[in-house]
Parts: structure tokens; sequence; C-alpha cells
């Protein structure tokens, strides 16, 4: 069985609330990106960067990865997808410079993961780095990924988060996409589902309008309501907005906490389920307690 299915809901690696994206042939905006406290800045290779630009934005993000610093922002490079043509060139030129991660984008089937993931163990056996040191995180934005999700989610160890691309997925389909996004509703439902039964984070689609952030709120926390660690960014100022919703608040880790330790107490007494405030806790409410701590944990709000 793979590392990362061992993993449950109370061992949440690191938090990614927030990825940011910045075309990687952009230097003003790499340069940017790093500063803004985004838990991950990708640097994409794939569809921010024009056909005709893409050798120079491959070398312009080699060269940002080896020498910028990220501050506290995970480095990933999002490579074009797995048949572009661009892939191979895209992983030999960013695996070197020791990313913390590789974005997967329009991800069909597992075969496509574990190729990617065989070529990066090669690139790091040749240049010395430490094996499977790499993460692997794969964009499901199709509907052969979706219907796939089951053994794309447990393809390879390296795996650990899968990205919903919404936009991508509605033209896949041929669904129109509205402001209610029914249309993209399953997917989006499947995605989080997969991850959940194989321990990968699920990461949200991303919500367009840039200068909408009441927009911007209400989409992120029906990501959040349906069970998504974190979301997509395209612009410096989605990036708080999107980490606040993701990061459980105090009353909630307040009451979270209450309800561990009143478990703790119960389950001791041999008691599975026990009233607070009037209240059931079961199981399933202990569960969500928990996972409500991993989150304020990964996120650096306690210990
Ligand atoms: N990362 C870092 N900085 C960014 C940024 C990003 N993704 N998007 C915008 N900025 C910067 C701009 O450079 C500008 O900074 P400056 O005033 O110091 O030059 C500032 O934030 C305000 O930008 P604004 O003028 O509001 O936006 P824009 O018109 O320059 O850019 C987009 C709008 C959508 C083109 C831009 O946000 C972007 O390129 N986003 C990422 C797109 C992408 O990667 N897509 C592929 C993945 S889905
Ligand atoms: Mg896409």
């Amino acid at each position: 069985m793979r590392e990362t299915a061992r993993r449950n809901a109370t061992q949440e690696i690191r938090a990614r609330r927030a990825i940011l994206y910045v075309p990687g042939n952009d230097t003003r905006k790499v340069e940017k990106a790093v500063t803004l406290g985004a838990d991950s800045v990708c640097l994409d290779l794939e569809d921010g960067v024009a056909a005709n630009r893409k050798a120079e934005a491959r070398s312009l993000v080699a060269n940002a990865l080896r020498t910028r610093d990220f501050g506290v922002s995970e480095k990933l490079a999002r490579i074009n997808g797995i048949g572009s043509g661009f892939e191979n060139d895209d992983l030999a030129a960013v695996v070197p410079t020791r990313p913390d991660g590789i974005v997967v984008p329009k991800v069909n089937d597992a075969d496509e993961l574990r190729w990617v993931s065989e070529r990066i163990g090669e690139l790091e056996i040749r240049d010395g780095i430490t094996r499977g040191s790499i993460a692997l995180i794969g964009m499901i934005e199709s509907a052969r990924g979706v219907v796939n999700l089951r053994e794309i989610a447990s393809a390879d160890a390296r795996l650990e988060a899968l990205i919903f691309g919404a936009e991508d997925y509605a033209a896949d389909v041929g669904a129109i996409r509205t402001r209610e996004g029914l249309e993209v509703l399953y997917a989006r439902s499947a995605i989080v589902a997969a991850c959940a039964a194989f321990g990968l984070q699920a990461i949200d689609l991303l919500f367009l309008d840039f200068h909408d952030p009441d927009g911007l709120r209400a989409e992120t926390l029906r990501g959040a309501q349906l069970g998504y660690a974190g979301t997509q960014v395209i612009h410096p100022n989605q990036v708080a907005l999107v980490q606040e919703v993701f990061t459980p608040g105090d009353a909630a880790i307040a009451q979270a906490q209450r309800i561990a330790d009143a478990a703790a107490q119960h389950l001791a007494d041999g008691r599975g389920a026990f009233a607070l405030d009037d209240k059931m806790v079961d199981m399933p409410v202990i569960k969500a307690a928990e996972r409500v701590l991993a989150r304020a944990r990964a996120a650096g709000k306690i210990d």
C-alpha cells in the first residue's frame, strides 16, 4: 500500500490553502509572487505561457527556481501536459533545480503520473537529489480524469494532492459554466472523495474574477464546505482571503479542542457516544473536530 494512502486526516502535511500561479516568462510577477506569503507559488509553463514562449519560459522558470528565495512559499512548477511534446524538456529543465513539487496538468490516467514519477526518479538519481523528495500534484480537468480518479489518486507515492481544473473540465464535457456551478458539482465532489479515500489534499477550482472579493469568498467557502483544503489563485489580492477561509477560526479551534478533550475522556471511560452542549457527539463528530485541529496545525495556528 502506498505511503500516502496510510496517512489519515489528522496528519495533514503542509498547508496548501493558496496556490498562486505565475506565468513562467513574466519575471516581474515571479519576483512579486515570492513575497506574498502564498502557501505555494507555482511557476507556470503550461496554459499561462503562449506556445511560442515555452522555451524562454522554461529557462526563466529554471533560473527562478534555482536562484530566488521563495520565503515561506512552497516552490512548484507546472509542466505542460503529457503528450503535449513539451513535457520531457520541461522536466529536464526544472527537476535539477530541486523544486518542492511538480504540478502535472490534464491528468487523464494513472500511467501519465507514473511516467512523470519515473522520469523525476531518473533525474534525481542522475543529479544526486534525495529519492522521492520531489512531490507530485495532479490536475483533474477532463472527463477521463474524473472517471479514472480511483487509479489516479492511488497511482504513485509522490502524489500529495489533486487540483480540480473546472474550466478545462467544463470545456471537455461541453458544460456551460454558471455562477452557481451545478454543472461541475459532480466532478468537484468526486475529487474530494478520491482525495479523502487515498490521503491526498484536495485543491479547489479557480475563481477567475480577481476584482470580486465577495464572489471569491463565497466560492472558496463553498469549496471548504465540500471538503477542499485549499484552492488556486491567480492574483495577489486573492491570497490572504482564501488563506483566511481555509484556516479554522479561533472559535472553531476552541470548540474542536473541547470536543477532542471530552472525547478522550469519554472514550477512556468506554463510551463511544456522549452529550456535549445538549448535542450528541460520536465518532464522525470527533473525526471532524480532529480534522479542524489538523488544519489549524498545518496552518501554524496551534502546535
Ligand atoms: N503573481 C504575482 N504578481 C502578480 C500576479 C501573479 N499571479 N498577478 C498580478 N501580479 C502583480 C502585477 O504584476 C502588478 O504588480 P506591479 O503593479 O508591481 O506591476 C500587481 O500584481 C497588480 O496586477 P494587476 O494590474 O491587477 O493585474 P495584471 O493586469 O497585471 O494581471 C493577470 C492580471 C490575470 C494577467 C495576472 O494576474 C496573471 O498573470 N495571473 C496569473 C495567470 C496564470 O498564471 N494563469 C495560468 C494558471 S491558471
Ligand atoms: Mg487547466
